[in-house]
């Protein structure tokens, strides 16, 4: 096999997306052998001590990064966020009942036509249509009518695509728990876990592999389905089994322990959420102060410091813009195919140099073609 001299870029891509060397170092080291044993953890057993300690760890200090209360289970679950659409509609929503999905987005819209499909005996409301507005805001206060005895309100806290974000969490019915999609912006600042019922992510955007998403759920709420499902549907099999009813995804959930290790010893959600504004700072403050030559997709009061989406006076300067900046070695930078122009994804691991250096090459190329 070849060793060559590995060479990174500048990865500004949704998803999956850039890892710290630190974390990927600890990876290419325990592919080859963890924690001593002469295997590798790609190698191990799911129901050998190696993997319980694996397993633990992950858990353990997933719940000290997200400070997350003792009466909150933390599930990891095989698939992506895609897969949680349906299984939340399918765990949670009675037969004829409503559950409340504001539409903010792509990814909301994929979870709306999800539950419906789950539960077809269900109402999934839609009371706020944010395509209306090109998904240009969140609904700001009164723009939204929740249903009064909902079973719950389902959100996308930051939203991918389009670049907005809640900035603190919608208002649902009284006594109608939140289910929060947090794909984008998870660990990027504090949860706050007395109104939400449900938190989930997948996890290639800020804690490690594609294909394993993270469930945070209420106990009382996943302890019981609404129905009777087969095992891989049912939190309730995921929780007894603790994650492992089958052979688990144990790589991504070793990925995942040493990223949230890892953001604990930056400083935990905090410093990760001051440096997330911080790098976010820098691109807007190219776009604002471009006069007009960068235009930021959403509306100045729900903007997202995740995924700063934004275009260019015209779609030949957009591909300008993605050309040059792939010859200056930044990756990723193409729009969603649903909203075309420019996104930087910024995710937990970005460093603020990475960010600086896109301010730097969005102002020269602001001189150079303005
Ligand atoms: C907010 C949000 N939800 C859900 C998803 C879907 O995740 P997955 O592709 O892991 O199913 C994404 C992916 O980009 C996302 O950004």
């Amino acid at each position: 096999m070849n060793h060559r001299q590995p060479k990174r870029i500048w990865n500004f891509s949704a998803g999956p997306a850039t890892m710290p060397t630190e974390v990927l170092d600890q990876l290419a080291e325990d592919l080859i052998d963890v924690d001593s044993t002469g295997i590798g953890i790609l190698e191990h057993s799911h129901r050998q001590p190696t993997f319980d300690r694996v397993l633990g760890d992950a858990v353990e200090s997933c719940r000290a990064l997200g400070e997350i209360p003792k009466e909150y289970e933390i599930l990891f679950v095989p698939g992506g966020a895609t897969v949680q659409f349906s299984l939340i509609a399918l765990n949670l929503i009675p037969d004829n009942a409503t559950a409340d999905y504001p539409d903010t987005e792509v990814w909301s819209a994929k979870a709306i036509v999800e539950a419906r499909d789950a539960v077809p005996s269900a109402t999934i409301a839609v009371p706020f249509e944010g395509k209306r507005y090109r998904y240009d805001h969140v609904p700001v206060e009164g723009e939204m009518t929740p249903t009064p005895g909902a079973t719950y309100l389902h959100y996308c806290s930051n939203n991918t695509v389009h670049g907005t974000r809640f900035h603190t969490p919608p208002k649902a019915a009284p006594g109608v728990p939140l289910v929060c999609d947090a794909s984008s912006e998870i660990f990027g600042r504090p949860m706050d876990w007395n109104k939400h019922a449900l938190v989930y992510a997948s996890a290639q955007k800020n804690f490690g592999v594609a294909g394993m998403s993270l469930v945070i759920a209420h106990r009382d709420l996943i302890r019981k389905p609404v129905r009777r499902l087969p095992s891989m549907f049912s939190y309730a099999v995921h929780l007894a089994a603790e994650s492992r009813i089958n052979t688990p995804p144990t790589f991504a959930i070793h990925a995942a322990g040493l990223m949230f290790r890892w953001m604990i010893a930056q400083g935990g959600v905090r410093e990760i959420e001051r440096r997330n504004d911080a790098k976010a700072a820098l691109i807007y403050k190219e776009i604002d102060g471009s006069g007009g030559f960068y235009r930021g997709l959403s509306r100045m009061e729900c903007r997202s410091p995740i995924n700063v989406s934004f275009r260019l006076n015209t779609e030949e300067l957009d591909q300008m813009f993605t050309k040059e900046a792939t010859e200056a070695e930044f990756d990723g930078l193409a729009g969603h195919r649903d909203a075309g122009g420019i996104r930087a994804s910024m995710y937990n691991a970005m460093s603020i140099s990475a960010s600086q250096a896109l301010a730097q090459f969005m102002h020269d190329f602001a001189q150079r073609h303005g």
